[in-house]
């Protein structure tokens, strides 16, 4: 109460002195001279009068140096402001300053001396600095040559004046409420496509939702062909974009006062004020406030109702987790499907979606092979069926719901409970708010006086907080990223994946440590360990093919790009510049087949048979529900890769087609393709080349699999043709089950000894009897990966 009181009678009396003393105002700090906090009077103002600079009160004993519109005349802390220095660690409001030193840096000084923040401008050579605040609302920093050192528009926050440029060194940064100034969770910026964005860029999750994520960027009215990467708004109300993104405000032609702000709730708005007038919004971004990503926490849904405004709702199943902060999201009300066997249902909640975070898309399913998929999946949580698309969704995010949604949201309950998570609790609950934006008040303590002990208990537990903040904002950057010092990834937050691109070279330079982390070399290529700029670890490979037209390299690119299966591995984009092409693609945890199969850490026979499957389901998807052309050549333990949970994904698929002839000429073998113990006769004998070479190869892969034996192992002592060679592990096989009646003894003279015993008889009979008829010698005879599939299929439901 005391303090309150002190500080009033501080600003009357500073009031009065002002009016007392000083009838002109300072346009100009020179060197050698400070602002300090706590007097009015301290601010530099623009010639015109419309824009001041000085500390800026926001919250109780707390002052960030900012700039803000003074005309038309306002008081303090209902001023407009355009610009801060230090948003995220505001000073104290006794005897902190801004300093322009005389060596030319402009330091912002807290109470006990520390610098907060600086222009990083000093050097002994300068002199006769000042520093003005333009009539555009620029604070810029010039030497005696009139040179500028430093300007405020080259460091945005939230807001971009007219005639101020947005580049891509400069994005703008909301901020986290509207009355908590300090950096934000929504996020404009140019990304490496060349087009403006807008990002959540949320504790947790990160994701673009402007221009529309589904769109092209033609279809959005986007270019990615200019790369200036520039936009500007002018004084009339005309915003150009260098990615073609153009309009003018509902008010154009005036010039009157305009600003762009992202808003803390995601939305980008141009205001405009006429003279003496209101701000009024004249362009968004986005109609529907509920297009940002982010609004509503996880598992729960955002509604927009035109008189009540924006709401969250939880999935049906799901609680809030916080009632009073959204962003919280909701947490499911039963078990993980993962730890129980429960039975499940299936609830659909019509007119909604969930944005990202699909196990895959699987085209042409039926409503019941969709459910099926998403149930045989136990950390599937739902599912969106769409003109016969099936999207398992993994995680239930960025949750829409409207009538204008199209399809909806089938949610994954259990069976037992399921009239307790009904709809109708939905529909009721989307008439009333359950939480309110909470609004949270500054606790900043004042400085007792003459004690330097208690200053810096008091700033550290001040700034404490502010570190735990900027600790979560920059998490990926500081611990993904913690081997590279300095240099990669300089924006310290992370892009959202904007889905398959091409990649600068430079950038994966820096993701890939100067290539520096090399974990495999493969057919054509040397891969590498990577961190892209959105955090996601991804394997980069670099291809020896280097001469190979840029165009016909990118039209197989955008082939491999559209592939998508659960069991493939996903290609995330590509670089082709000068002479390197590199691939980029997810990163596997485990590694591949081969390497596990020959480490002594065993896979388990019930992994080993999830991978044949999963494997012939990633090949049956090449070969037939795309296009013919995409045979892979190299099938192989090495190109079998395996996921966190061990589910198998094939890798290298469409290689063939990009490297060079000569290149996979350069084997032992001439005019061959593959790798030798895993290629089918044909390639020796000339005969043309089909999908059969791959079956041919995957049926050595299962044989393999099921033997622990090397085709071109222990059984490559004999010299001989190919030919000869090839067969040592298949005839072996094909022996023993001739010299052997009864069927378990020869099975278990073949089964991998490191199983020791442990499998399902009737299962290894099937993928033997598979293998062997994949492995013969007429290619016709062989079946198509497609019936692999049902036929290992068949075997796998006889359990369930
Ligand atoms: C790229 O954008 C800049 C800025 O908008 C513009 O001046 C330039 O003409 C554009 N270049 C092309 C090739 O369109
Ligand atoms: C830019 O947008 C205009 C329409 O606003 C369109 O006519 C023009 O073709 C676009 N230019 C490019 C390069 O996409
Ligand atoms: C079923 O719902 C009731 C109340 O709706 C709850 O008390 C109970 O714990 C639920 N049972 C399970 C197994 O989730
Ligand atoms: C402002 O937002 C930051 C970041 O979310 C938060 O840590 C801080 O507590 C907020 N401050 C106030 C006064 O609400
Ligand atoms: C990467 O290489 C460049 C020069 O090619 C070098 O300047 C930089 O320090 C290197 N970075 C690392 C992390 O090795
Ligand atoms: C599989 O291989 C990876 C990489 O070598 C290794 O980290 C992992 O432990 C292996 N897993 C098994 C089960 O052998
Ligand atoms: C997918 O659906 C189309 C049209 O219904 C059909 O022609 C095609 O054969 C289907 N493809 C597969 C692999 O089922
Ligand atoms: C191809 O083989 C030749 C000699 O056998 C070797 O010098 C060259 O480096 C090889 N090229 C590649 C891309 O492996």
């Amino acid at each position: 109460m005391n303090a309150m009181g002190n500080s009033h009678l501080l600003l009357v009396f500073s009031l009065f002195l002002s009016f007392s003393f000083t009838s002109s105002v300072r346009l100009t700090l020179h060197e050698d001279s400070s602002l300090s906090v706590g007097n009015a009077d301290d601010v530099l103002t623009s010639n015109d009068g419309v824009f001041s600079a000085g500390f800026f009160p926001i919250g109780q004993n707390a002052y960030c140096f900012a700039i803000w519109f003074s005309e038309p005349s306002c008081t303090i802390p209902d001023c407009t402001v355009v610009w801060m220095a230090n948003r995220d660690e505001p000073v104290n409001g006794r005897s902190s300053k801004l300093s322009l030193r005389k060596n030319g840096d402009l330091q912002l000084i807290d109470t006990g001396g520390a610098v907060v923040w600086s222009s990083k401008t000093g050097s002994s050579s300068r002199s006769s600095t000042n520093l003005q605040l333009l009539n555009t609302g620029n604070l810029v920093l010039r030497d005696d040559k009139h040179a500028t050192l430093w300007q405020s528009f080259d460091s945005p926050t939230n807001t971009l004046l007219p005639e101020q440029k947005l580049i891509p060194s400069t994005p703008l940064i909301s901020s986290r409420s509207k009355n908590n100034f300090s950096s934000g969770y929504y996020i404009l910026y140019f990304d490496n496509d060349n087009l403006l964005h807008l990002l959540f860029s949320g504790p947790k999750i990160k994701s673009v939702y402007w221009p529309d994520p589904w769109l092209n960027s033609w279809e959005a009215g986007r270019t990615t062909y200019n790369d200036s990467r520039v936009a500007v708004l002018d004084h009339y109300g005309n915003f150009i974009s260098s990615d073609n993104l153009t309009f003018l405000t509902a008010d154009y032609g005036a010039k009157i006062q305009r600003r762009l702000t992202v808003d803390h709730d995601g939305n980008l708005r141009v205001y405009s004020r006429p003279d003496g007038g209101e701000w009024t919004v004249s362009w968004q971004a986005n109609p529907d406030p509920c297009t940002a990503h982010g609004i509503c926490g996880p598992n729960s849904l955002c509604t927009y109702h035109p008189s009540e405004g924006r709401s969250c709702i939880c999935a049906p199943g799901y609680e809030w987790e916080n009632l009073y902060d959204w962003t919280q999201g909701c947490k499911p009300k039963f078990n993980s499907f993962c730890d129980s066997k429960v039975k499940t249902e299936f609830v659909e909640l019509p007119h909604s979606d969930f944005y990202g975070y699909d196990k895959g898309f699987f085209p042409n399913y039926t409503l019941e092979m969709c459910k099926k998929l998403c149930l045989d999946l136990c950390n599937c949580l739902g599912f969106q069926y769409k003109f016969t698309n099936c999207y398992p969704k993994l995680l239930l995010l960025n949750g829409h719901y409207s009538p204008g949604v199209d399809g909806g949201i089938h949610f994954k309950l259990p069976k037992f409970n399921l009239s307790s998570y009904y709809l109708p609790k939905i529909e009721h609950a989307t008439l009333q708010c359950p939480a309110k934006e909470i609004m949270l008040h500054w606790t900043y303590p004042k400085r007792p006086e003459n004690s330097k002990v208690e200053t810096l208990l008091i700033f550290t537990g001040a700034t404490a907080g502010w570190e735990a903040i900027m600790v979560l904002m920059v998490w990926c950057f500081l611990y993904k990223t913690r081997p590279e010092t300095g240099g990669a990834h300089i924006e310290g937050y992370c892009a959202g994946p904007t889905g398959f691109r091409r990649f600068t070279y430079d950038e994966l330079k820096k993701a890939t440590w100067n290539f520096s982390k090399e974990i495999g070399r493969g057919s054509g290529g040397v891969v590498y360990k990577a961190v892209l700029l959105d955090c996601r670890v991804a394997a980069v490979k670099q291809l020896n093919a280097a001469n190979q037209g840029e165009n016909e390299f990118l039209a197989e690119m955008s082939t491999i790009g559209n592939l998508h299966h659960m069991n493939l591995i996903d290609m995330w984009g590509y670089c082709a510049e000068g002479k390197h092409r590199l691939l980029i693609y997810e990163f596997m945890e485990h590694g591949s087949l081969a390497e596990n199969l020959s480490s002594p850490t065993e896979l388990d026979w019930s992994k080993r048979f999830e991978i044949a499957i999963g494997s012939a389901r990633g090949l049956a998807y090449l070969h037939e529900e795309c296009l013919e052309w995409v045979l892979h050549c190299d099938v192989k333990p090495q190109n079998i890769l395996l996921d966190s949970t061990y589910q198998p994904k094939v890798a290298d698929f469409g290689l063939s087609k990009i490297l060079r002839r000569e290149d996979l000429m350069n084997s032992s073998f001439s005019k061959i393709r593959g790798t030798r113990g895993y290629m089918a006769p044909e390639w020796i004998y000339n005969c043309p080349i089909t999908s059969k070479v791959d079956v041919y190869s995957y049926g050595i892969v299962l044989l393999e699999m099921v033997t622990g034996r090397s085709p071109t192992g222990e059984h490559d002592k004999i010299k001989g043709g190919h030919a000869q060679e090839k067969k040592i592990l298949t005839s072996w096989v094909r022996e023993k089950k001739r010299l052997s009646v009864p069927k378990q003894t020869w099975i278990e003279e073949i089964v991998d000894p490191r199983l020791r015993g442990e499998y399902d008889l009737k299962k290894i009979e099937i993928l033997v009897e598979v293998a062997l008829k994949c492995v013969d010698e007429d290619r016709d005879t062989r079946p198509t990966m497609r019936q692999v599939v049902e036929m290992l299929q068949c075997c796998e439901d006889e359990d369930v």
